[in-house]
């Protein structure tokens, strides 16, 4: 394993991936981290620091060069592998999840949307039949699955976590407005509230007032 690196430093990572991505879709082969300042709104000493962390990337008087660092990023947020995705709740959001097909740019391939509601079985979205939670055991005794996405109420999501879990998937992207307590401490959970960022942006609202 390689040395720990601040969560705080790997939430800005993706934000790194993405300018680096429309740089290079913008054919840019190198950027200096005062260019990347300009554009990312961080200072050149937070970037070249945060960059330091993986050990450099970048050459003095030369920059960085943007698709070598592109994918070194990529790779250390594990994005050169495909991620296999189970969405449980075939809701609005669950539905949502499933047609958007962005992820799947980043490796991130929605395999199987599971509901408890018949009135759903069936139904196809993007090429995923709805499936009924039931069979969610041979589902995932037959297919890779590396994270599940609960887009489902709160009320049962630590009892289909724990499930998941038994299951053997190591991964939860969770929207359920709870706190999980899972049983295994391998298990990664991802909290997503949209409401967190909307409270941050009311807030900023009211004090800019
Ligand atoms: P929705 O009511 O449209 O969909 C929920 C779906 O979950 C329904 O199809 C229902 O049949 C299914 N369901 C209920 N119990 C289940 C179970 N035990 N196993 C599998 N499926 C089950 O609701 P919506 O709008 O899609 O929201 C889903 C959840 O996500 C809600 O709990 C909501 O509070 C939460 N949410 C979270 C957000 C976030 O930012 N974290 C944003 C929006 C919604």
């Amino acid at each position: 394993m390689g040395k720990e690196i601040s969560q705080a430093v790997i939430r800005r990572m993706p934000r790194y991936y993405r300018y680096l991505g429309e740089l290079l879709d913008e054919g840019v082969e190198r950027i200096s981290s005062n260019e990347l300042s300009a554009r990312m709104n961080v200072t050149a000493s937070q970037i070249r620091q945060d960059l330091n962390n993986f050990g450099g990337f970048g050459q003095q008087g030369y920059g960085y060069n943007v698709k070598y660092l592109y994918e070194e990023i990529g790779k250390i947020m594990g994005l050169n592998e495909q991620h296999n995705i189970i969405v449980i709740g075939a809701g609005n959001l669950g539905q949502a999840l499933a047609n958007y097909m962005k992820f799947e740019k980043l490796g991130f391939v929605i395999v199987g949307i599971f509901d408890i509601n018949p009135a759903l079985k069936g139904k196809v979205v993007r090429g995923n039949q709805i499936t009924m939670l039931d069979e969610l055991d041979d589902f995932v005794a037959n297919h890779k699955v590396d994270i599940a996405a609960l887009t489902m109420p709160k009320e049962n999501a630590a009892d289909v976590a724990n499930r998941l879990v038994q299951l053997g998937i190591k991964a939860i992207w969770n929207f359920a407005h709870v706190d999980l307590e899972l049983l295994d401490q391998d298990v990664v959970v991802e909290n997503v509230h949209l409401s967190d960022s909307l409270m941050q942006l009311s807030y900023n609202i009211v004090k800019s007032r």
